[in-house]
């Protein structure tokens, strides 16, 4: 025996404690599956296209996605004086309105609405507007959030819109996740790093390249389905 086990003890270790000390199995869980609102607003049909490809996109990503639209407040009489609204309103009948329990019970909710005088349309502010029981209790709070936005003229308030909708999701504490310049699509569709968005002719036609739009609009829906991944299986 050595002198150091003289002075600290030359006990021999029982097979207990020579045995390595087993770790608790430890089970990897599957990544929770991210659940996408996708919130339009629509007269014409572009921003019902656009909240299409933001559900395709997120599905592309492995998220549930869910297209809703804002619930008309313009009166019937108005309507009917357009016919394309009137049309269009028909068309997409089936389309759940968005409800805020619909919002509340999302991970991440993408935003698309046509620019009123360089503020988003009164149907979205609408469901906003109601939404101040579910931000009370907190309800709204981390949510991943990216919006879109469309207007006639190429620089006809399409920014505004969008950054209007980010001033109101500061309120509710969610989290931004705008494209800015992380895939070159964005580049081709015009190069807005605040959302994607389009402009539209008199007839309400996409002026930009629709293939380019496609692909900048599924790219921030799946950047929104990577952060809101993040947050939801930390
Ligand atoms: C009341 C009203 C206000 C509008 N304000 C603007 C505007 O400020 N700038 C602009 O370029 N276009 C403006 N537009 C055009 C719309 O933004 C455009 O028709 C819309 O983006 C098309 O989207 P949608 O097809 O989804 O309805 C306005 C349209 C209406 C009816």
């Amino acid at each position: 025996m050595g002198i150091l086990s003289k002075l600290f003890g030359g006990k021999k270790k029982t097979e207990q404690e020579t045995q390595p000390i087993k770790q608790p199995q430890q089970v990897e869980e599957p990544p929770k599956k991210v659940k996408v609102a996708v919130v339009y607003y629509s007269m014409s049909g572009t921003n019902y296209q656009l909240a299409q490809w933001a559900a395709e996109g997120a599905r592309e990503a492995g998220a549930e996605a869910t297209v809703f639209k804002a619930t008309e407040l313009a009166p019937q009489e108005v309507i009917d004086t357009v016919p394309a609204w009137q049309a269009h309103l028909q068309a997409t009948e089936q389309v759940p309105a968005a409800q805020v329990d619909d919002l509340v019970e999302a991970d991440a909710i993408i935003f698309s609405v046509p620019t009123r005088f360089g503020n988003m349309a009164a149907q979205l502010q609408q469901l906003f507007d109601t939404a101040g029981g579910a931000w009370a209790q907190g309800k709204l709070a981390n949510k991943v959030v990216s919006a879109m936005a469309s207007a006639q003229n190429p620089h006809g308030g399409q920014e505004a819109t969008i950054l209007g909708i980010y001033k109101s999701m500061h309120h509710w504490g969610t989290i931004i996740a705008a494209p800015g310049y992380t895939d070159p699509v964005t580049f081709a569709a015009g190069g807005n790093p605040y959302g994607t968005s389009v402009s539209v002719d008199q007839e309400g036609n996409m002026i930009e390249d629709r293939a380019a739009i496609e692909a900048a609009v599924k790219h921030q829906a799946k950047r929104t389905v990577m952060v809101a991944g993040w947050v939801k299986n930390r």
